[in-house]
């Protein structure tokens, strides 16, 4: 899995570096940037979920 997160939609929300902090991070002023583009097994419930959780739509995740 890989994840692509808009950087232009982000508006700090902060919601999926909460919930999946393994798959998100916040940058210094609170924007949401990629831990990794790509996604182990492992996380792919989190990036879902951080995903999912995203009020601006600004996170897309790309199934293998
Ligand atoms: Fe940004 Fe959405 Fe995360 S607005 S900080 S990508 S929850």
């Amino acid at each position: 899995m890989r994840v692509e997160l808009d950087r232009e939609r982000c508006q700090g929300h902060g919601r999926c570096y909460v919930l999946a902090s393994a798959v998100f991070e916040s940058d210094d002023d609170g924007y949401g940037v990629l831990v990794s583009e790509t996604v182990t097994a492992e996380f792919h419930d989190a990036a879902r979920k951080g995903a999912g959780n995203c009020p601006e739509d600004a996170i897309t995740i790309i199934e293998d």
